[in-house]
């Protein structure tokens, strides 16, 4: 069948050619990352068996492709926050959505998040996990903004320290949108 008699819009996987869009990190830089970070995770955890926990929706993709990069046996499971909503500015309140089904007791555990903005996630994370005494817990997250998190504990794993500009793709939405750019962007007019 002919794809241009379809009448369909084509999905948007790139930036380029998307007026909202700019690219910021590329899925080659993205990728290059990605494989690092679990290399050296790889290394950290050699003969451990730990769990993953990805923080649902955002972590989605960077949490499959980290995975597959990791060279020791490993456990996955998720929870999920609310979100910013439709918004670009966090309400400032953290709920639980959806409770982790693993038992944390004794186990590695490595929190799995796409982006630290103010890192008001990740304390609430830390506090929830360490209610249920793992045996370690790390943090890893793709993105962190610069200069934001008043964090009092340390995020092991960053992929990069961005400015503080809102980011899209690869896991990362605007309104639930964008979220399959293969490569992260910065939205123009949102
Ligand atoms: P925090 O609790 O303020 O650190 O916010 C973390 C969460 O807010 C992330 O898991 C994202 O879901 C969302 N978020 C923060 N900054 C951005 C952004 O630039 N783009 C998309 N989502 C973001
Ligand atoms: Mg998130």
């Amino acid at each position: 069948m002919n794809k241009k008699s379809t009448g369909k819009k084509k999905t948007v996987k790139k930036a380029k050619g998307n007026k909202n869009l700019k690219t910021f990190i590329s899925s080659q830089k993205v990728a290059a990352r990605v494989k690092a970070l679990a290399r050296r995770i790889s290394k950290d955890y050699a003969g451990k068996v730990p769990i993953f926990i990805g923080v649902l929706n955002g972590s989605f993709i960077f949490i499959s492709d980290l995975v597959r990069e990791v060279t020791v046996d490993v456990e996955i499971d998720f929870l999920k926050l609310s979100s910013y909503g439709d918004s670009k500015i966090s309400s400032g309140e953290v709920r639980l959505l959806k409770d982790l089904n693993c038992q944390i007791e004794g186990r590695d555990i490595i929190i799995v998040e796409d982006i630290i903005d103010s890192g008001l996630s990740m304390k609430y994370i830390r506090d929830l996990v360490l209610q249920h005494h793992p045996a370690s817990l790390e943090f890893c997250a793709l993105l962190m903004k610069k200069g934001l998190s008043n964090l009092s504990f340390n995020i092991k794993y960053v992929g990069f320290e961005i400015e503080n500009r809102f980011v899209v793709g690869y896991g990362l939405d605007y309104a639930q949108k964008y979220r399959n750019l293969k490569e992260v962007a910065i939205l123009l007019n949102g």
